[in-house]
């Protein structure tokens, strides 16, 4: 008699306490009645490399990847989709029957199916977008909305060098505003995105004015604790269609999920409940 091997998988990260990944994923699998687990795993940089090449004969069939080790899990990869090598990073690893590591990055996906579900009218080629940040997380939005046809972005960010190595990197559809004019990107540009850490709980709030905000423009802030930011709640004030963060957290687990346990999971108010959690 043979037994079928419970699946496991998980996040790793350091730290991972704060990671809602664990009560996401735990929800679909009760949903949808699947024996597995998730499982968090506060790894160090030194012990990533030997944790992830152990895990699949643990029984892992995959893991996410959180910060801060995105970047150096694609050393690791055996293969590595287009758009992980795009946004340099990784936050999905599949291990394969065959021994190989997959890797993708999800992050820009989650990020534009947030949208799409959440202000269905949006038109990425309205108009320009503003994007705030120029860190790991904007990497990810910069390449998603150029795939989805943005004509042109505007990018602030304190420490402009990180703005310009993304211009220099996507060339030029992308303009780099300095970050004490942040605003004044707002006048033209139809979807806005804070991709910084502002405005998170625990951290400086966001000071950009947002006076220049357009009427019907999309905002969406990747912060979502809380979920509804000072830039959501004033931008709402001025007539803009508001999305919160907490959708993309949702949306770039579906693909992982899908891969692992066999089932395309639902994003919806239950699976939101989860998260929250
Ligand atoms: P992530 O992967 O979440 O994007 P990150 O790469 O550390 O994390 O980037 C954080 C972003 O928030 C950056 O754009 C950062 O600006 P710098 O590149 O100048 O560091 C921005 N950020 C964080 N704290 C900030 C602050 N106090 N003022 C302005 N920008 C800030």
């Amino acid at each position: 008699m043979s037994l079928t091997p419970i699946p496991l998988a998980g996040v790793i990260g350091s730290p991972i306490a704060h990671s809602k990944s664990p009560q996401l994923h735990g929800h679909w699998l009760m949903t949808h009645g699947i024996q597995g687990y998730y499982i968090p795993m506060d790894v160090a940089a030194e012990d990533l490399e030997n944790v992830i090449r152990t895990l699949p004969k643990a029984g892992f069939v995959g893991v996410n990847i959180t910060v801060p080790h995105k970047e150096r899990v694609l050393d690791m990869a055996d293969q590595v989709t287009d758009r992980a090598t795009l946004i340099g990073a990784a936050n999905t690893l599949i291990f394969l029957k065959n021994g190989q590591i997959h890797a993708d990055n999800t992050d820009g996906y989650g990020f534009i199916q947030n949208l799409r579900q959440n202000a269905p009218d949006w038109d990425p080629k309205a108009g320009p977008a503003a994007v705030l940040g120029a860190g790991g997380a904007a990497r990810a939005v910069v390449t998603s909305l150029l795939d989805v046809g943005v004509p042109e972005i505007l990018i602030a960010n304190r420490t402009r060098i990180r703005a310009e190595a993304l211009q220099s990197e996507f060339g030029n559809r992308l303009t780099v505003v300095d970050w004490v004019q942040a605003g004044n990107m707002f006048e033209d540009a139809t979807t806005v995105v804070n991709t910084t850490s502002l405005g998170m709980l625990g951290k400086p709030p966001l000071r950009v004015p947002l006076d220049g905000l357009r009427k019907g423009a999309l905002v969406t802030d990747l912060v979502y604790a809380p979920l509804r930011t000072r830039l959501l709640v004033e931008a709402e004030e001025m007539g803009c269609v508001t999305v919160d963060g907490l959708g993309m957290l949702l949306h770039q687990a579906v693909p992982a999920f899908e891969r692992w346990f066999g089932v395309r999971p639902t994003v919806d108010s239950a699976a939101r409940a989860a998260a929250l959690r």
